[in-house]
């Protein structure tokens, strides 16, 4: 209730206009109306406090009041702009749709708006700000200059006052302009009849544009995933179980059990390459899973998810009850029949690869070493147990290959009340993840440990890909990691083809980067973001041109936030990749030359029926080409909570739920 009143209140004073893309009645994408319905909502809030300058009657470089250029505008349209070295037209109260450069920049005059198109012009060519509007009775708001890239789709009278200019090119070739008349809406422009540039225009990185602010403009839950039955396993002979001497079966921790054993050949998932000799089978029972986790991206096509601990439980008898056979510290699943483009709940296939026999016991995705898989055997039954838990956003490679830095842990349960477990970081793990086509996602377990049980656990929190000229397909460029401090979260670095070397690394101290690791109770010089986080998932967004941090806070409030990169005086980036024209080799470093914005809420989940939501991450890649990771608005966001229902029965135990959202802008939908 409390929450309702405030998104209400907040939505009538800030006037946010919360029109979703896509919810527009019309076909008409009057934005310009929509935008002007909203500066009427502020002007009740608005006085004018600045004094209008002295101007000469025909003065247009001085306008910076409405009233004044509409008087002006009698006398000066369609006549030349004086004083410029290109020929600009003047054009008044006429609105190009469709071909905004930027969605608009603040200045305070007309003069300075005819500046910027033609600054636009010196950097990127003659002509490719063919034109530009100026707003005067938005001097006083948040944006009232448009930079054109065209002068076609005409439309007059615009819903605003605007005084504007068309570049006369030196060529012969002319500017059409289809004026549209006052009394008809604009004659319903079909997309594929607007004649707009599809490439993207060169943006100078670092630029800043005022005014427009990513905002939610669709948040939908989809509901709890389902597990598709699996109904085969691979056939083949038992593996032999490694023994521990007696000393190595001892409770507490022993390091030797994670460093110094091969990975166990009956843990891990199967793939192409191993399985020639044995054999595809159909299962006796219907295997049943509770699961928490469920973190994952699109690797190479395939919409991968990965779980942490995995209970496993066959059929018996009673209809509805089954038993508990098996445990693994990880499982995975695919998601085949991609339900959540619309907006229906997430079906996953639990992959083939990862059964362990006809009873539907499961290998374990992340392989485990002879030592930590013998001594679970032995004595988890007595409540000491060895986890790897891949629980963070896998990070792309390249486009085929991803990496995870897997949490090690040590867990001790009191088998009495089952209660208090106690965790012990060990440090964490490499895996390197591909998706086999027949028996799905795999996990190699370059290093049994990678960082160490004294360290932070660098890249557990997930990492970031920066990606070189040569784009995606290629192994160039660098990986940023991010590290869990007590109050913040730090960075490291290394290029990404040193990944496996830890002495490689490099670590942010505060102004360079430096060799020497920052200890877990680094101070906020070391921070990229003075944020403590439960989860967290660092992305680039194309269509946002700037990075998004999306997290869960260690309060635990069942909400994910969000913050995007702006600069230090709060005003918006526009980062460019160094794939892209004119892009920025080393953008990722932008992180830490700017500012976070204020913390934003994404969405809030109902409150669990047990505990709080955990294990929430974006889901990179799953809307595809409208990804916000892959140029469009969509984010899917997944994590787990307690059912607080007895995990033996369907559904049960834990859930995986999932939402989309749209992350649009406050102002100005989506603008090509
Ligand atoms: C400005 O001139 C253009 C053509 O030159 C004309 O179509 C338009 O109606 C004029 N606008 C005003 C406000 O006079
Ligand atoms: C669209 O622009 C292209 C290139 O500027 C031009 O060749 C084409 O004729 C234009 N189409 C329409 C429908 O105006
Ligand atoms: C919001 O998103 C959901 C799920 O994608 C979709 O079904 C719905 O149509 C969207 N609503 C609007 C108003 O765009
Ligand atoms: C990536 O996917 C393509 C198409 O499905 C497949 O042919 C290829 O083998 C995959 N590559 C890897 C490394 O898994
Ligand atoms: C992608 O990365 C993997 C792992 O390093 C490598 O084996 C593969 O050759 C890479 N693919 C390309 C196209 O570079
Ligand atoms: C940036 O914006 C935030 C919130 O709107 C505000 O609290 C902060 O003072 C601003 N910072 C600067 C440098 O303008």
């Amino acid at each position: 209730m409390v929450y309702l009143y405030t998104a209400i209140s907040l939505m009538l004073t800030a006037s946010v206009p919360f029109q979703p893309v896509a919810a527009s009645a019309s076909r008409h994408h009057n934005y310009l109306h929509l935008e002007y319905r909203n500066v009427a909502v502020r002007d009740d809030l608005y006085t004018p406090t600045t004094t209008i300058r002295p101007c000469a009657p025909t003065d247009i470089a001085c306008v910076t009041d409405a009233p004044r250029s509409s008087l002006l505008c009698d006398k000066i349209n369609g006549t030349d702009v004086a004083g410029s070295t290109s020929i600009w037209t003047i054009l008044c109260d006429t609105d190009f749709y469709a071909q905004d450069i930027y969605p608009f920049v603040l200045v305070d005059t007309f003069a300075e708006c005819l500046q910027k198109c033609e600054e636009y012009n010196s950097r990127n060519g003659d002509g490719s700000c063919a034109s530009f509007v100026f707003a005067p009775d938005r001097v006083h708001l948040d944006n009232d200059c448009y930079l054109k890239s065209g002068s076609k789709n005409a439309i007059y009278p615009a819903s605003i006052h605007l005084i504007g200019a068309v570049l006369r090119p030196h060529t012969a070739t002319s500017t059409t302009i289809l004026p549209i008349t006052a009394t008809e809406e604009p004659s319903t422009p079909v997309d594929s009849e607007l004649n707009v540039s599809t490439s993207t225009p060169v943006f100078p990185t670092g630029m800043s544009i005022q005014g427009r602010r990513p905002s939610v403009v669709n948040s939908t839950f989809l509901g709890i995933s389902i597990d598709e039955p699996a109904k085969q396993y691979v056939s083949h002979p038992p593996a032999q179980p490694v023994k521990l001497s007696g000393d190595a079966l001892e409770a507490g921790i022993n390091i030797n059990l994670i460093t110094s054993y091969n990975l166990a050949s009956d843990t891990g998932t199967w793939t192409s390459g191993d399985v020639l000799t044995h054999r595809i089978a159909e299962m006796t029972v219907t295997p049943r899973l509770s699961r928490d986790g469920g973190r994952g991206s699109n690797i190479n096509g395939t919409n991968v998810f990965i779980f942490c601990d995995t209970s496993t439980f066959g059929e018996s008898k009673d209809p509805i009850l089954g038993y508990l056979n098996g445990f693994v510290s990880s499982s995975v699943a695919v998601d085949q029949s991609m339900n959540g483009l619309d907006g229906k709940p997430i079906s996953l296939v639990n992959t083939l690869g990862q059964w362990q026999d006809n009873v539907g016991r499961m290998r374990g995705w992340v392989p485990m070493t002879t030592g930590e898989e013998a001594f679970n055997t032995a004595i988890s039954g007595q409540g000491y147990r060895y986890a790897v838990w891949p629980n963070s956003s896998p990070i792309p490679l390249n486009k085929t290959h991803a990496i995870m830095y897997a949490p090690l842990v040590y867990l001790e349960i009191d088998m009495q009340d089952q209660s208090s477990p106690r965790y012990t970081s060990l440090g964490n793990t490499l895996l390197l993840i591909t998706v086999d086509s027949v028996y799905g996602p795999h996990a190699n377990r370059l290093q049994n440990q990678f960082f160490q049980e004294n360290e932070v656990n660098w890249g557990s929190l997930g990492g970031v890909r920066a990606w070189s000229p040569e784009g995606q397909d290629s192994l160039a460029g660098s990986i940023y990691v991010f590290g869990q401090a007590s109050n913040g979260v730090m960075i490291g670095k290394v290029a990404a083809t040193d990944f496996g070397s830890r002495d490689k690394y490099s670590y942010w101290s505060g102004d360079t980067w430096s060799t020497e690791m920052p200890p877990q109770d680094s101070t906020r010089d070391a921070y990229m973001i003075d944020q403590p986080v439960m989860n967290m998932d660092l992305i680039y967004s194309p269509a946002h041109k700037t990075f998004f941090m999306i997290y869960l806070t260690p309060e635990a409030d069942n909400s994910f936030y969000y913050r995007y990169l702006v600069g230090k005086d709060n005003s918006t980036l526009h980062i460019t990749p160094p794939y892209e024209n004119d892009g920025d080799e080393d953008y990722v470093e932008q992180l830490l030359k700017n500012a976070w914005s204020e913390q934003k809420l994404l969405f809030t989940i109902p409150a669990p029926a047990r505990g709080y939501a955990y294990a929430g991450g974006l889901h990179a890649g799953y809307f595809r080409d409208e990804d916000i990771t892959n140029g469009g608005t969509k984010i899917l966001c997944t994590w787990t909570e307690h059912t607080n229902v007895d995990p033996n029965i369907p559904n049960s135990g834990y859930a995986h739920k999932s939402q989309v959202i749209d992350l649009g802008w406050t102002q100005w939908p989506r603008s090509v």
